[in-house]
């Protein structure tokens, strides 16, 4: 097929082109605006690849959408664009609410407009909201957000519903919980707290630490990503989950271990503003349709994870430079939302 895929600079985005070109079946056309999530340093390689190319340019830019659906004759778009980091979404909703509704619209109207056969949009179990210490997300479940980042996704999954149940155009939905894995940016748990320890400075734990969230490796997103945009049912919804719940202190403490580092690394701080308490998915739909389940365990994902930042301290010391000095001051500073206790 070819390939139309946004926000393929980003963490899951890039994970998602390299298993296409590694495939080696599909022509990738790579839309991406490199917003400061976004770094070529993540496809680096790709570019060789003739069945690659990428175009620095925003889902929104509705002009230079429909000029590469038309020049590059694309059956199909699956739509990573997105801000995607709930914290900064406390802090400025807006650039969440542009890129991730009327992005998506515009990406929505484009595909339909041009006859683009399917449309996958990845969403997020946070649009389901928070649950208690019983239960699990399914894909009937009332969306229930409650992060301005996580309102603008259960939005931008409503107007792809009313694309399919309005128009008949064949759009499909993916909502996974947690990711980690390779090119994941700092500002998120796992790398955040990698790097942290390496670096022997404070691993900010939110709050008591005991919100759970449930981790799946990269490479199993993508791959269930890839199976429902070719098999999939159009108009329906797929939870993917890892089955793999965990609280934040737990994981804190693992990496901690994993790199010899001591607990003392350890700060409690200041919680997240509406702090979704757990989030587990119920993956059954994906797993009895379609064959999917997670190939990696939690175990060995994570240790090749932590490899996988030992061995590109470039990479994410790059990318902990510059503008995301700033950030970390405004969060983590002495006058920070979540500064010192
Ligand atoms: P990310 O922040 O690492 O990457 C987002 C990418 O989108 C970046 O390359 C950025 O440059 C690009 N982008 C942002 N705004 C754009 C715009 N207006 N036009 C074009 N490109 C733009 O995000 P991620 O963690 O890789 O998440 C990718 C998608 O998966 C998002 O839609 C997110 O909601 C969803 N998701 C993420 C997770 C997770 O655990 N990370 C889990 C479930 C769903
Ligand atoms: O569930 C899927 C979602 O997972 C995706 O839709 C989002 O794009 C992605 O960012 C992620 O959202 P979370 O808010 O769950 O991920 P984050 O890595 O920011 O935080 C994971 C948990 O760790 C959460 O309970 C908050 C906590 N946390 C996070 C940071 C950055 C801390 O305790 N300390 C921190 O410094």
């Amino acid at each position: 097929m070819n390939l139309l895929v946004t926000g393929g600079a980003g963490f899951i985005g890039a994970n998602f082109v390299r298993l296409l070109l590694a495939r080696g079946r599909d022509r990738v056309v790579n839309l991406d605006a490199l917003t400061y999530a976004g770094n070529l340093a993540n496809l680096a390689g790709c570019e060789e690849d003739p069945a690659y190319r990428f175009v620095r340019g925003d889902i929104r830019d509705r002009d230079l959408v429909d000029r590469i659906l038309a020049e590059e004759k694309i059956e199909a778009v699956v739509n990573f664009a997105a801000e995607s980091h709930v914290d900064r979404s406390i802090d400025g909703p807006r650039a969440f609410l542009d890129t991730n509704i009327m992005g998506t619209q515009t990406l929505l109207d484009a595909a339909r407009g041009a006859g683009v056969g399917r449309f996958l949009q990845v969403s997020t179990d946070e649009v389901y909201g928070s649950l208690g210490a019983e239960g699990l997300f399914r894909e009937t479940d009332p969306l229930q957000p409650n992060s301005p980042y996580a309102a603008s996704k259960a939005a931008a999954d409503l107007v792809c519903r009313a694309y399919f149940h309005t128009y008949g155009y064949p759009v499909l939905i993916t909502r996974c919980s947690n990711n980690y894995g390779p090119y994941q940016f700092p500002e998120k748990l796992i790398p955040l707290m990698i790097a942290n320890a390496l670096g022997d400075e404070p691993l900010p734990v939110y709050g008591d630490g005991l919100n759970v969230r449930d981790w799946l490796y990269v490479g199993d997103h993508c791959e269930a990503i890839d199976l429902v945009l070719r098999e999939g049912r159009p108009g329906e919804v797929y939870n993917v989950g890892g089955n793999n719940e965990m609280e934040n202190i737990a994981i804190v403490r693992l990496l901690l271990d994993i790199l010899g580092k001591d607990e003392s690394l350890i700060s409690f701080v200041a919680d997240r503003p509406g702090h979704d308490r757990r989030y587990a998915i119920d993956a059954a739909r994906i797993k009895d349709e379609l064959g999917w389940e997670p190939k990696h365990a939690f175990a060995d994902g994570i240790r090749a994870t932590v490899d996988w930042y030992l061995e590109h301290r470039d990479w994410w010391e790059q990318v902990r430079s510059g503008a995301y000095r700033d950030y970390y001051e405004t969060m983590y500073g002495d006058k920070g939302r979540h500064g010192p206790a």
